[in-house]
């Protein structure tokens, strides 16, 4: 077992044999599916959705997950068909969401600061649960686009509840420097200045103060913030529906000990907390606590080099297919897919684009690994897939999801004529 199997579907069952996920050995799907290979655990990703349920089933809440942590049709469905809804941000989202789950679009609330006529009318149309509105421009968009269609828009105001969260500086967004969100001292004015709107309807309220934050309590300042304004908005006769708390629940990317329950708990209680004597309904948008630790990128090593000093372990999965360690100098643990006996080493694990910013680890200490072997990268089921691009023209990883003892391709790996099909000569 890896030191952190509780938080984590990947395993050695024993200690000789393969790195599994739940019931399915990497090696096995390597052999039918190629490298560079993404694995999800379904039951994972199901368990992490059920915590944040169970944790709040003595209030009315729904669970909107973040598409953009992991959009893949076969996971929103997967969700979908547990009662989840969705946090989108952009009009592709949506459309992901409608070709997975239709039934579910009565559950999508669209975030995000710059959202075009198209993506508007799109949602407008189809029906969906909330606009999470950011400016008073966006808002007085949305009131023309609704008139024209003759479809009342639920909406909210984004609010910037200017609350710091301890996280990288590029996924932090709570702070009045931010771009994200209305300052929530100008909310009031704005919720005022449209109640009489034929087309719009306050619904709700937003925050949403960041990603990967560890600790339960600026989730509770903020929300507590948000409380106020909305016992502000009812004394002037307007009652909300809802309170979006936003995603950013962060997990442990060190493979520490980690209580996956408990977290939800803490963070559940804290909001529940600010809430108060809040009566409607309350809306979370987890991304990455949900799919993050059930994913795995599984790649080949092509080479062991030294360059002086240094030894490279140069893999087929590169930059392209995960960014995170090279844009937020992010830390995945990497393990072999099958140990070998021997002293470890300490060495750059790096792809072959031709960046030095291509790595995935640097001065790490590793096992022993030669050309040939299988590695995983761990806890990349979220921001993972989503952030890869095809650069170097690298073709994109094929990704498989483990349900039980199956596990079945949900998306086949791209070919060249996938890539080269949109150009022109
Ligand atoms: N809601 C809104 C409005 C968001 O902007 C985000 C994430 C979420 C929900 C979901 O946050 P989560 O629960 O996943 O933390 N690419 C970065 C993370 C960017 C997060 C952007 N917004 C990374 O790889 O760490």
């Amino acid at each position: 077992m890896t030191p952190s199997s509780s938080s984590r579907p990947f395993h050695h069952p024993q200690p000789g044999s393969a790195l599994h996920c739940g019931r399915v050995s990497l090696e096995a799907l390597v052999k039918r599916f190629g490298t560079p290979l993404y694995v999800y655990s379904a039951d994972q990703i199901v368990e992490r959705l059920g915590l944040f349920q169970q944790a709040l089933k003595g209030r009315d809440h729904l669970v909107c997950y973040a598409v953009k942590a992991n959009s893949a049709l076969a996971i929103l469905k997967l969700l979908a068909d547990r009662g989840a809804g969705f946090d989108i941000v952009s009009g592709g989202e949506l459309e992901r969401v409608l070709a997975a789950a239709p039934a579910a679009v009565g559950r999508v609330v669209f975030s995000g600061v710059g959202k075009t006529v198209a993506e508007i009318d799109l949602a407008l149309n189809a029906g969906i649960l909330e606009f999470n509105v950011e400016s008073e421009a966006e808002l007085a968009l949305l009131a023309r686009r609704a008139a024209k269609l003759k479809k009342k828009a639920r909406f909210a105001l984004r609010v910037n509840p200017d609350v710091f969260a301890e996280t990288h500086p590029y996924i932090s967004t709570g702070l009045r420097e931010h771009k994200f969100g209305i300052d929530i001292r100008q909310a009031l004015q704005i919720y005022m200045s449209v109640a009489g709107s034929r087309w719009l309807e306050a619904h709700g309220v937003s925050v949403h103060i960041g990603s990967q934050i560890r600790s339960a309590e600026p989730f509770g300042a903020a929300v507590e913030r948000v409380s106020e304004l909305v016992g502000q908005l009812r004394s002037e006769g307007i009652v909300l529906k809802a309170i979006d708390a936003g995603g950013g629940l962060g997990i442990d990317y060190h493979g520490g000990i980690f209580d996956a329950a408990a977290k939800v708990g803490e963070y559940a209680g804290a909001i529940e907390r600010a809430l108060g004597s809040f009566e409607g309904r309350l809306l979370l948008e987890p991304g990455r606590f949900l799919v993050a630790q059930a994913g795995a990128l599984v790649a080949r090593v092509l080479q062991v080099k030294r360059n002086g000093t240094k030894t490279f372990v140069i893999t087929d999965a590169a930059m392209n297919d995960l960014i995170r360690p090279a844009l937020y100098q992010a830390y995945h643990e990497i393990v072999p897919v099958r140990r070998r006996a021997g002293r470890p080493r300490v060495v750059d694990v790096v792809g072959p684009v031709c960046e030095t910013g291509d790595f995935f680890a640097r001065d790490r200490k590793l096992p022993p690994i030669e050309p040939g072997n299988l590695v995983a990268l761990l806890d990349a089921g979220a921001y993972g897939m989503a952030q890869s691009s095809n650069y170097n023209t690298r073709l994109r990883p094929a990704e498989v999801l483990v349900e039980g003892a199956k596990a079945r391709l949900i998306r086949r790996r791209e070919t060249i004529a996938d890539l080269l099909a949109p150009e022109i000569l």
